[in-house]
């Protein structure tokens, strides 16, 4: 098959054929490209998602590219918002009906807003929690006691870099912390079932939602010198990861988290600037330590 920008995959052709996956969130970013490789793989892929004119928009650009490659794999899309218990049963019900089998869930489907705790509202709090935690914890069940339960599965849950705290973004930190939790305690509960649960936690990916919602531009151009690589991680880099998940090639892995962050989360920094310079005593602080700048020099970066 002709490489094209929208999707190339290290795998073979036809690894997922007679596969069904759900990806929610799979109309925009993250999600887009895995529900294409799943494709280009020969996988039967529904995309879910809370907004059906993104799902559409998604759908036709990546169904565009499958005629202009010569795939048949088969699209569908079907929207629904996560945080509601009925809609993500009627996701798995319908998904379970119309193609008759559930092989993979990819739990990409999330959201958060940049901002200080401290100016957090019970509301955003919420809805952050509710998205990326709960929601997440719902498509498993569903997914779990419709279909894997007897017929075995793969899950792999798309979480973030928020490993050393999660500072401006500390709602998604704790929900997303929480889903890690969570794919432990599913892949021991589910390992009789044949369903395996793991996570692929990406560092600073960019894509054109990401971009969109967090509006500065400079979030992604500040983080650059303070990556191991001095580049950020690319769609494709987290997708192959979560196609290596789903396949037979991790038969024996589960309840793992795989972070796809170029080594960022081993390195000394975060990217996203605090309100600096306290100290511990609460005395007057003289000199703000450049942590940043001392960051940037301790490895030869941008390999
Ligand atoms: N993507 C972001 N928020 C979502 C939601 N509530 N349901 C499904 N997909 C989403």
């Amino acid at each position: 098959h002709v490489r094209s920008k929208l999707c190339s995959s290290v795998f073979r052709c036809g690894l997922f054929k007679n596969k069904v996956a759900i990806v929610s969130g799979g109309g925009t970013g993250i999600g887009k490209a895995i529900a294409t490789e799943l494709l280009y793989l020969g996988c039967k892929v529904v995309i879910a998602s809370r907004n059906a004119k993104k799902l559409e928009a998604g759908a036709e650009e990546i169904r565009t590219w499958l005629r202009a490659n010569n795939h048949d794999s088969e699209l569908h899309i079907i929207p629904c918002n996560i945080r509601k218990e009925e809609e993500v049963q009627n996701l798995i019900s319908t998904t379970v009906k119309n193609h008759g089998q559930l092989d993979f869930l990819v739990n990409n489907g999330g959201g958060q807003f940049l901002s200080p705790a401290k100016d957090i509202q019970l509301k955003g709090w919420n809805a952050v929690i509710e998205t990326n935690l709960t929601g997440t914890f719902l498509m498993c069940r569903e997914a779990y006691n419709q279909w894997m339960k007897d017929h075995g599965g793969a899950i792999v849950n798309i979480i973030a870099d928020m490993w050393k705290g999660f500072p401006m973004l500390s709602h998604t930190g704790a929900a997303r912390a929480g889903v890690d939790n969570l794919t432990k305690s599913l892949s021991l509960e589910w390992v009789h079932s044949g369903v395996r649960v793991n996570s692929v936690a990406p560092g600073v990916v960019y894509s054109e939602t990401a971009a969109a919602n967090y509006k500065d531009k400079n979030v992604f151009e500040l983080a650059k010198p303070l990556l191991p690589y001095h580049r950020l991680g690319t769609v494709e880099e987290i997708s192959s990861a979560v196609c290596f998940l789903l396949s037979p090639g991790a038969r024996f892995i589960t309840g793992e988290t795989v972070r796809i962050d170029g080594g960022a989360s081993n390195y000394s920094c975060h990217t996203l600037q605090i309100p600096g310079g306290g100290t511990a005593t609460g005395e007057a602080v003289t000199a703000v330590p450049r942590v940043f700048a001392w960051a940037r020099g301790v490895i030869p970066g941008g390999g």
